[in-house]
């Protein structure tokens, strides 16, 4: 099936870029979103319509969500892909600075989803993609507010996928490892303003081994992009599609961590239920 009707946050650079790309190449419709509206460089204008979206003003989202309908009357793949990193300990991110980072991660992409499904239902077919990250899964020292963004993104994505599946509407989380775009440059991360000396060498060090991969990253943005795409035009679509080797070794090692606690563990936490209940 090609003609479909894309709408992907955050085409201006990065996943959202390529995938805006390879959605084009593959004979589909794109509407994308940037900041001010503008036609992103790389991109071409056939079959591609931008949209401002400010991720940060709810009456934006709704506007952006509105124009997307009035263009083409339907959106068959909705891509919640825009998004940004914070970088410190969990004790040094301040009120203000884990809201902000929730509201762009996490409320955005929910009021994205909230626009969109009343149509999507009605249309009885579609497919939500939340970008969404390894460290949701296998979250490590140094993100751990990040990680919190996209651990309730995925787990969002495994409720909803199961509500909207009578509808004909599948939901799939995309977890990246790390992929060669501008997301570790300072465009894209911020750090706390708050610095914990006492932190250095279990948050400090996993920061400074990450930001040090910028610009050395396996992840390639356009395969990702194109994996995507596969998973959007797979007859059973994944609910969780991990992206690198990276994020598959992390995974792997957040499974075994787990299986080694519940095995563990296993008796204490039967040891909870209410005897009748045996
Ligand atoms: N690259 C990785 O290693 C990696 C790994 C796991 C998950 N991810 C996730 O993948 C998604 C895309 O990231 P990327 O790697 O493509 O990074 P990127 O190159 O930094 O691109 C980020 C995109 O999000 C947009 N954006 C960020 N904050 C925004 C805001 N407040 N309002 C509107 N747009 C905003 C940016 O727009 P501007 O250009 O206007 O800033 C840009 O288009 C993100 O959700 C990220 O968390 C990335």
């Amino acid at each position: 099936m090609t003609g479909r009707v894309w709408f992907i946050t955050g085409i201006a650079r990065g996943l959202g870029h390529s995938l805006a790309q390879v959605a084009l190449e593959r004979g589909d419709r794109v509407i994308g979103t940037t900041r001010d509206g503008a036609l992103p460089g790389g991109l071409s204008k056939q079959d591609l319509e931008v949209l401002p979206l400010d991720l940060g003003d709810p009456a934006s989202i709704k506007q952006a969500l509105a124009s997307a309908y009035a263009l083409h009357g339907r959106i068959d793949v909705l891509v919640n892909n825009a998004g940004y990193g914070l970088l410190g300990p969990v004790e040094a991110a301040s009120d203000p600075e884990v809201r902000d980072i929730f509201n762009i991660n996490l409320f955005a992409p929910l009021a994205v989803i909230r626009h969109a499904l009343p149509r999507m239902r009605a249309q009885g077919c579609g497919h939500i993609v939340n970008i969404s990250s390894i460290a949701g899964i296998a979250p490590a020292p140094g993100s751990g507010i990040y990680a919190g963004t996209k651990a309730a993104l995925s787990a969002i994505s495994y409720a909803l996928s199961q509500e909207v599946a009578p509808f004909g509407l599948w939901v799939t989380a995309v977890e990246p490892g790390a992929f060669r775009t501008e997301f570790l440059s300072s465009r894209s991360i911020l750090r706390t303003a708050a610095h914990i000396d006492d932190y250095a060498a279990t948050s400090g060090r996993a920061v400074d081994g990450l930001l040090c991969r910028d610009g050395r990253q396996a992840g390639d943005p356009r395969l990702a992009a194109l994996a995507i795409l596969e998973a959007v035009e797979a007859e059973e679509p994944p609910l969780d599609l991990l992206l690198g080797s990276d994020a598959l070794r992390r995974a792997q090692a957040r499974l075994d961590h787990l299986d080694d606690d519940l095995r563990r563990w296993e008796d204490v936490s039967r040891s909870t239920d209410l005897p009748e209940t045996a």
